[in-house]
């Protein structure tokens, strides 16, 4: 047999055997030195080949280098551990994609959203970029009336606002509907220029509005005693303090009894830290002034109703006993993985 295939071959068989003995990563290195290298047994069996004159036995060794590559990786990524061509293990479980969830605020409106859907209100978005008319003036809140500086507002300009609270929705409701009976709960985003722990410039309300034939207080009162009982628990209470706005004759702030020391405002004695005086205050509520009916298209005299502002991050935070507001719009994903 040709000498020179005898030297391929006794090169494979030293590979071989020399493959099959290494333990470790440097091994390898010196093996792929001493076949591959520039001065290593395969260069030094092409260097014996006459120059063109043998292409068969050229294409042999360049056969035998690629087997000697081929194994050489092959060992290398099983040090590495890393899977080879040839084998894969189907059944290693994937990287598992992270899942997110609804933000805190989000899950509140949807959970009072639900709660009024469930008493036959509609849930409506009015605009949160809005013209003084329903705003305010609209609102029986005429200019340089004392009530608007009751709210720090942002202008657009002198007359478009970002709406402070969600009141501008009952006008709109009203020219929505033309008559009786109205029945909504409008979510959305309101602003005022305030920034503590219990407030954002940005803050979400819920605004409801009741207008039909021969609505009275007492309708207010079922309604609000719902929804503190659904919402924060079954044995909580609620009350009415009177009180002023514009908008509303007469007018109410309403309180719900505290879930610490249930409205007694005291625990073992002491005066209670949440509430000092057995009650948290959730929100203005009152029968629509007539002049607002007229101003949305309707008869007063033919129809009464009850409106409530409340706020989400308010209820949310008498509900939670969250430290500090500001977290909830910090974007943290340490803070809102926790909800
Ligand atoms: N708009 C009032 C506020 O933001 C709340 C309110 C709504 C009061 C509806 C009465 C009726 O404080």
């Amino acid at each position: 047999m040709d000498t020179k295939l005898t030297a391929i071959q006794t090169i494979q068989g030293e590979f071989t055997l020399d493959l099959k003995q290494v333990t470790s990563l440097a091994q390898v290195d010196l093996l792929s030195t001493r076949y591959l290298g520039k001065h290593g047994q395969i260069n030094t069996l092409f260097k014996t080949l006459p120059i063109k004159s043998d292409p068969q036995t050229g294409r042999k060794i360049n056969d035998l280098k690629s087997v000697i590559e081929t194994k050489i990786t092959e060992k290398i990524n099983q040090f590495l551990s890393l899977p080879t061509s040839t084998t894969f293990d189907v059944t290693t479980p994937g990287t598992p994609t992270p899942l997110g969830s609804l933000h805190l605020i989000t899950q509140a409106i949807e959970e009072i959203e639900n709660t009024f859907l469930s008493q036959g209100f509609v849930r409506r978005r009015y605009p949160e970029v809005e013209t003084d008319w329903y705003y305010a003036e609209g609102l029986n809140i005429p200019p340089d009336h004392p009530a608007r500086d009751d709210q720090e507002t942002f202008f657009i300009d002198q007359d478009i606002v970002l709406t402070a609270h969600t009141s501008n929705g009952q006008l709109h409701e009203m020219e929505l509907k033309k008559a009786p009976p109205i029945k909504m709960i409008n979510i959305g985003k309101t602003y005022r220029r305030q920034i503590d722990a219990s407030h954002t410039p940005m803050f979400h309300q819920f605004e409801g509005l009741v207008v039909d034939k021969d609505i009275n207080i007492t309708h207010l009162l079922g309604i609000t005693e719902f929804f503190a009982k659904s919402y924060f628990g079954s044995d909580r209470r609620t009350r009415l303090r009177p009180h002023h706005f514009q908008f509303t004759e007469p007018s109410f702030e309403i309180d719900v009894s505290c879930g610490l020391c249930n409205g007694t405002g005291l625990i073992a004695k002491n005066a209670c830290k949440v509430c000092k005086s057995g009650w948290l205050e959730l929100g203005g509520a009152g029968m629509v002034h007539p002049q607002v009916l007229k101003n949305g298209g309707l008869n007063p005299d033919q129809c009464t109703g009850f409106a409530f502002g409340w706020g989400v991050e308010r209820v949310l935070m008498m509900k939670t006993q969250l430290p500090d507001l500001r977290l909830v719009y910090s974007d943290d994903i340490r803070f809102l993985k926790q909800f």
